[in-house]
């Protein structure tokens, strides 16, 4: 199949989150299962410094937004046989210090920066030598795309256009700005009413990709399921109830090429199943650069996270204030919200010896926790999948992790198979029920056999790509279908 893939960020060129690393995985294992893929994404910041071999190409855009044409440039990389990535160039709005926002909240302009990008995607796949059969939008910076397809499917003024695919990695985000941006879209006004774009008055990006795309996903079954309730369909289940028979929840893979502790320049020594020594080292190493005592006997709790609502940060700091009484030792390397990051900071303060917090962005380093901990805690409030429990997984990490989500569809906990069990679950969002998971897994570091076997079944778990992409071929297949 011939596959676009229109993705905000992407990994190892841009990342806020797990996005990037799903963007970029999905596309690279498409296409080495035999796939033509084309990705495209915004050229950000300083990426062409960072990757000197993006090339130029000659092809270039001038679209209009709103009132305004609009001109970008694209740059391409083909980094593997049959993938191909084309970066959109428009300095005004994408070369900034960061992808979305800044500390004063979002940029003012993320409605134009991302419905111009939208409108690069359709034009791509209109400009590109043979016809693309999918376009595959990821979250509510493409959300549009799908509409776009559909309107010049409808208008007739594009002889085979593609089916469209949207993924839902977050349904918290939604994109969603005041009903005069609307014109940016040049679409008919039609398209602005509560069974298309609108929502409550306002313009939803995210809702006209799960109004109009051919098929839906999101990324886990759990997650899946949750969306369509009051509770966590973030005022859209509605409208997921109704395109349910279109919505698959696939579980993200897992990139082993990245994501392992054998072949790994982030680690300061390989370790496996077989050799678990390297592990050993790692915690002593990630203990010495946190400034933490340096004791092999102590169990190692770790996060690396967006510090925002989703995740948790506040039942997590009730739950160490009362835990970090116990010996036991707690890192974390996040950023996000001021107030959480002023909440994990002031933990480290109050208890120098035992919590220390990096606040920040930092690739390698998130690397090294997941290989130096013993636990790895993901107290989620909801989670549409989650890659670090993964992560933790194969780095011999137990993860402690609240059940929503791809959280529960990737972690065993002994209530529910004794013999495969690799983690532990919780259930109530509250500080007492996850320091009462802190406590299980201080018990379970000291039943020395039992941590170990955990540990093994943990490593053992494979969540490779094969799988997942296997998953998507069969939607894109009911898209052509249709
Ligand atoms: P989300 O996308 O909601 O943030 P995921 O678990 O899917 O959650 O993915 C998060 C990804 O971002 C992981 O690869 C994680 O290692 C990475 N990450 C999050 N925060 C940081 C950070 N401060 N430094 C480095 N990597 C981070
Ligand atoms: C989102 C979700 C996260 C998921 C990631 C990749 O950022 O918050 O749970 O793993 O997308 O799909």
């Amino acid at each position: 199949m011939r596959v676009l893939q229109a993705s905000s960020e992407l990994h190892p060129f841009s990342k806020t989150g797990g996005l990037a690393d799903m963007a970029g995985a999905l596309a690279k294992y498409l296409a080495a299962d035999g796939h033509e893929v084309t990705v495209i994404t915004p050229l950000y910041g300083n990426m062409r410094d960072r990757f000197p071999e993006i090339d130029a190409t000659d092809i270039s855009f001038a679209l209009p937004l709103g009132e305004l044409v609009v001109t970008a440039k694209l740059w391409q990389l083909s980094p593997a046989k049959r993938l191909t990535i084309y970066f959109v160039d428009q300095p005004e709005f994408y070369q900034r210090a960061a992808l979305y926002g800044d500390k004063a909240g979002d940029y003012t302009d993320n409605a134009e920066r991302f419905v111009f990008f939208s409108k690069c995607v359709v034009e791509l796949a209109r400009h590109l030598p043979l016809p693309t059969e999918i376009i595959h939008a990821h979250d509510w910076q493409a959300g549009l795309v799908p509409l776009f397809v559909q309107h010049a499917r409808q208008a007739g003024d594009w002889l085979k256009a593609p089916r469209t695919c949207l993924t839902i990695h977050n349904l918290a985000y939604q994109g969603v700005f005041p009903s005069w941006k609307f014109p940016l879209t040049n679409l008919p006004a039609s398209y602005f009413t509560p069974a298309g774009v609108e929502f409550f008055g306002w313009m939803n990006c995210l809702k006209a990709g799960l109004v109009y795309a051919d098929m839906l996903t999101t990324v886990s079954p759990r997650y899946a399921r949750e969306i369509t309730t009051e509770e966590f369909g973030c005022a859209l289940d509605g409208v997921l109830r109704e395109r349910q028979h279109d919505l698959t929840g696939v579980l993200n893979g897992v990139d082993y090429e990245e994501w392992n502790t054998t072949h790994n320049p982030f680690l300061p020594q390989p370790y496996s199943q077989e050799s678990l020594e390297g592990k050993a080292t790692a915690k002593a190493a990630l203990q010495q650069e946190f400034g933490l005592p340096q004791s092999a006997n102590v169990p190692l709790f770790g996060v690396v996270s967006r510090l925002a609502d989703q995740k948790g940060v506040d039942i997590l700091t009730g739950a160490l204030e009362e835990m970090l009484g116990a010996d036991i030792q707690f890192v974390l390397l996040g950023s996000g919200q001021a107030e959480f990051e002023r909440a994990v900071r002031g933990l480290a303060v109050r208890h120098p010896t035992k919590a220390s917090v990096k606040i920040g962005y930092d690739h390698a380093l998130s690397h090294r926790i997941e290989a130096g901990v013993d636990f790895f805690l993901m107290p989620s409030h909801f989670e549409p999948c989650g890659l670090n429990q993964m992560y933790s997984l194969r780095y011999g990490s137990v993860p402690v992790v609240r059940a929503t989500g791809g959280l529960d569809d990737s972690i065993v906990d002994v209530t529910e198979d004794v013999e495969s069990a690799n983690g532990i679950k919780f259930y109530e969002y509250s500080s007492r029920a996850l320091a009462k998971a802190i406590r299980k897994a201080i018990v379970l570091f000291g039943a020395k056999e039992l941590f170990e076997r955990y540990r093994l079944n943990g490593m053992a778990s494979d969540f490779s790509w094969k799988r997942t992409t296997t998953a998507y071929e069969e939607i894109y297949k009911r898209a052509l279908a249709k």
